[in-house]
């Protein structure tokens, strides 16, 4: 089985509705025209009644970029699976490093939340990645199958298809800086021997696996021409139509 090209773009704190709605509307016949890629966007909790309203009827698929694992209750601020299913959410970002980073999540609250989310029927884009420190020390693989072997806890083989892992080395992410090919794949290559020993190799061979950090039409190419490398995750790039067309178009 061939696994399907993902090319998701992550907006975080960017975009008021106008936007994007004429951003979705940029991208409809570009999707129509690669509909052998999932384009997925991932916009702030403000966009997405206003995203999802722009995108029926279309090739693009609307994600939120976090959520609760409790699915009601006194969480100031806060926006459950529960909430997301039944505007139409399809996809959710889980465990972001900015997350990780600045809201205090660690891997059990991102394993908590993966059950949460496939409880409710959305598909978990599951972020792992190293820091630059870490890297220097050689700690990559540890760190990464430590992440992807929490994140998976009590996760049966078959909710894997709903599931996608994204591999974003912390220090690639809004840096300019983008991990060659080489690393992505080698790194890639990792999580994949990790999912084999935690389920199967089939399992390892079938989950899909993006890349993220800093990818822009210049390296895109490089990357997926890697044969562990199922598309990308995009920050900035992904806020500027044209360019990331220019991406899709690389796929
Ligand atoms: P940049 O593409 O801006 O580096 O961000 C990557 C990212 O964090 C996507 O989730």
């Amino acid at each position: 089985m061939e696994r399907k090209k993902i090319i998701a773009g992550n907006w975080k704190m960017n975009m008021l509705p106008d936007e994007a709605m004429q951003f979705i509307q940029g991208l409809t016949n570009i999707a129509e025209k690669h509909s052998e890629i999932e384009i997925i966007l991932c916009v702030p909790y403000t966009d997405l009644f206003y995203a999802l309203m722009a995108a029926q009827n279309t090739k693009i698929k609307i994600g939120a970029q976090n959520m609760h694992w409790e699915e009601k209750g006194a969480f100031t601020g806060e926006i459950s699976g529960k909430m997301l299913e039944p505007i139409g959410v399809e996809y959710v970002i889980i465990g972001h490093s900015e997350r990780r980073a600045y809201f205090a999540e660690t891997d059990e609250t991102v394993n908590k939340k993966v059950k949460s989310a496939l409880k409710y029927n959305l598909k978990p884009i599951i972020c792992v990645g190293e820091t630059l420190e870490q890297r220097l020390k050689g700690e990559t693989d540890s760190i990464i199958r430590r992440q992807v072997k929490n994140a998976f806890e009590q996760i049966e083989e078959e909710d894997l298809k709903q599931i996608i892992i994204a591999y974003e080395p912390i220090w690639a992410i809004g840096t300019g800086k983008t991990a060659t090919a080489q690393e992505a794949d080698d790194t890639i290559s990792i999580i994949r021997q990790e999912i084999q020993q935690l389920y199967s190799k089939e399992a390892a061979k079938n989950i899909i696996i993006q890349y993220g950090g800093s990818v822009n039409s210049k390296n895109a190419k490089e990357l997926f021409e890697k044969q562990n490398i199922d598309g990308a995750l995009i920050g900035g790039a992904s806020l500027n139509l044209e360019e990331f067309i220019r991406i899709i178009q690389l796929v």
